[in-house]
Formats: structure tokens, C-alpha cells, sequence
């Protein structure tokens, strides 16, 4: 039963799903997502209605700032004939310490479907626990599904099957390299990843993943082979006053030319955006012909209103 029609009924909430970190779906649910998310895309490109989501609300909870989430979010909401929430904590009373149980308990009696942007891991998985309907982790600390989700799909439709291929990373052991790690193992694809001394990989994540993920001190090593070389800014949000000292620390992690030459002759080049030219990648790696940061930046929002749609109405077969 979806879930604002079991709380219209006041029937008992069934068990919710809800997309925190990439291993919460199996490899079968992410086959099912890649379809869904090439038939809406395909829709969208014909410009023709499909409203699965009419009278659904998306609440989007950002505590920290966003342009692709928001906007693919918001707008994908829109498309599917459903509405989105802006919530901030400053402009909500989040900012005034009100419990993120109370929150959850609140917000998800009055709409469809919750996406929050947070800090802490913990925080969107203390919103599900209390939350009557499903809840998608907009990104945190420690993990960045829905960005990981688009880039497979990116992947899938511009070289085909990831199953066997090598994603390299080259910096930050962040968000997005948890999400990464976790695709591979639960998607049967390599991570060959390097970030500088001093900036090591979760330990327990890098366990949970066993050989799905290989470690390399020089990043040119980590590129040889690659299918995907990916890389994102060397200080994420929060993180801000370690910005100058991770400059410096960075400084050899910067996809270049050179590194680009070192991976595979097919191999594209991907950026979760806002990026840093001149930093953790050149100018002519990000604008160059490998580069597929504009497409991956488009498919977050096919890709999620698959999610959208998986989660608030279920399986749907045309
Ligand atoms: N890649 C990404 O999540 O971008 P925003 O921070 O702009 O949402
Ligand atoms: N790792 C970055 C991703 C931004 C989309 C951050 O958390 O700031």
C-alpha cells in the first residue's frame, strides 16, 4: 500500500524502504532502477506526461547547502505531477533544536516521501527510524547515494555493463568514495582508489567491501586500466577549516592529462559537481572529450525520480 494512503486510512504503516546508503537496495533492485530510469528519461525526451506521483509531496530537508540536489529533486518531483517542501534549519525550527524524532514524526504524516541533506550518517538514519514513510539520504558526512546512483546509470548508458570494470578514485576518502565502495560490492565492479597520507579510507567500510576495493599509495597506479576515473573537491562541506592544509596534502591528487592517459582508452571522466579547476582536476580533463560531467549531472534527476517513484508507488511494469 503506498505509504500517504495508509496514513489517510490510518491503517498500521507497513515496513518502509529507504534508500540511506547504496547497500540498502540489491543488485536486482538497481537493474530494476536503471530500466525504470531510461524509460522516464526516454519520456522526458519526448516531452510526454507521466504523472505517476500526481498529489504526492517530496519534504527535502537541507542542512547544508545544494544546486543539482535541490533542483533534479524539485524538479523531478514536479515531472512525476507531484510537489516538493524546501526546508532549511535556519528557516525551520531545526535551527531551535527541535528533535530530529519529533521532526520525522511530524513531517512524514504529511507527505509521501523525505529527503534530507544532513551531517551525521545518524541523523537521516534516526529520521527513518521514526519516519511513516521513506526517506533518501540527499547526502551526508559519510555517504552520497543518490549522486552514486546517477553516475552508474551515466556509466551504463554511455559504455554499457559496469559489472567487472574499474572505477578509480583519486582524493578525499569522503562521501562519495563510501557510496562508490559500497556499488562495487553490492554491483560486482572493481574501486582502485588512492587518497593522500593522512586522509585514510574507513577502516570498517574498506572490510565490509573486501576485494571489491584495492588500495594504492600513488594515484597514477590507482588510474591504470580504469574504465571511470572519478574525483571530487578536496574539502567537503563541514569540513572547511581544514581547507588550506588539504591543499597542500592534495596536491599530487589532481586528475590530469597524464592520468587520464594512464586509464583505459574508453574511459570516462566523472565529477559529482560543484568542481575546483585547477584542483582536483585540470580544466582540460573536466572540458575535454572524456569528460561526461554535464550528462551526470542531467541523469540525477532520472535517476532519482526512478527512486521517486520505486519508493512511493512500488514496482511498475510500463
Ligand atoms: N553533486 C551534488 O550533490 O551537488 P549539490 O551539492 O549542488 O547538490
Ligand atoms: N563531497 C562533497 C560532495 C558535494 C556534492 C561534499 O560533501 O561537500
Amino acid at each position: 500500500m503506498p505509504a500517504n494512503s495508509a496514513l489517510k486510512s490510518n491503517a498500521p504503516v507497513a515496513k518502509v524502504r529507504h534508500f540511506l546508503q547504496m547497500t540498502d537496495f540489491s543488485a536486482e533492485e538497481y537493474a530494476y532502477l536503471f530500466e525504470r530510469t531510461k524509460i522516464i528519461k526516454d519520456r522526458f525526451k519526448r516531452y510526454e506526461l507521466y504523472h505517476p506521483l500526481r498529489d504526492r509531496t517530496l519534504a527535502m530537508v537541507f542542512q547544508k547547502n545544494s544546486t543539482r540536489t535541490r533542483v533534479s529533486f524539485e524538479a523531478g518531483m514536479n515531472q512525476l505531477g507531484g510537489s516538493a517542501i524546501f526546508l532549511t534549519s535556519e528557516a525551520s525550527q531545526i535551527s531551535r533544536g527541535e528533535p530530529i524524532e519529533d521532526l520525522a514524526r511530524v513531517i512524514s504524516g504529511m507527505v509521501d516521501v523525505v529527503m534530507i541533506r544532513t551531517f551525521e550518517q545518524s541523523m537521516v538514519a534516526r529520521f527513518a527510524e521514526y519516519s511513516r514513510v521513506p526517506v533518501i539520504n540527499g547526502l551526508t558526512d559519510d555517504h552520497h547515494p543518490c549522486q552514486v546512483l546517477a553516475d552508474i546509470f551515466t556509466f551504463i548508458e554511455q559504455r554499457g555493463d559496469i559489472k567487472g570494470k574499474i572505477v578509480t578514485w583519486v582524493g578525499d576518502a569522503n562521501n562519495m568514495l563510501n557510496s562508490w565502495m559500497q556499488a562495487a560490492n553490492v554491483l560486482g565492479f572493481m574501486v582502485h582508489a588512492s587518497t593522500p597520507p593522512g586522509y585514510p579510507i574507513d577502516e570498517t567500510l574498506l572490510k565490509a567491501c573486501g576485494s571489491s576495493v584495492r588500495v594504492f599509495e600513488n594515484p597514477l597506479d590507482a588510474a591504470r586500466g580504469a574504465h571511470l576515473v572519478t574525483t571530487d573537491v578536496w574539502t567537503s562541506m563541514g569540513f572547511e577549516a581544514e581547507t588550506e592544509a588539504r591543499k597542500k596534502a592534495f596536491a599530487d591528487w589532481c586528475v590530469d592529462e597524464e592520468m587520464m592517459g594512464l586509464a583505459d582508452t574508453s574511459a570516462v571522466f566523472m565529477h559529482c559537481l560543484p568542481a575546483h579547476r585547477g584542483e582536483e582536476v585540470t580544466a582540460g580533463v573536466i572540458d575535454g572529450p572524456q569528460s561526461v560531467v554535464w550528462e551526470e549531472a542531467w541523469n540525477r534527476m532520472h535517476a532519482q525520480k526512478a527512486l521517486l517513484e520505486y519508493l512511493v508507488v512500488g514496482e511498475v511494469k510500463s
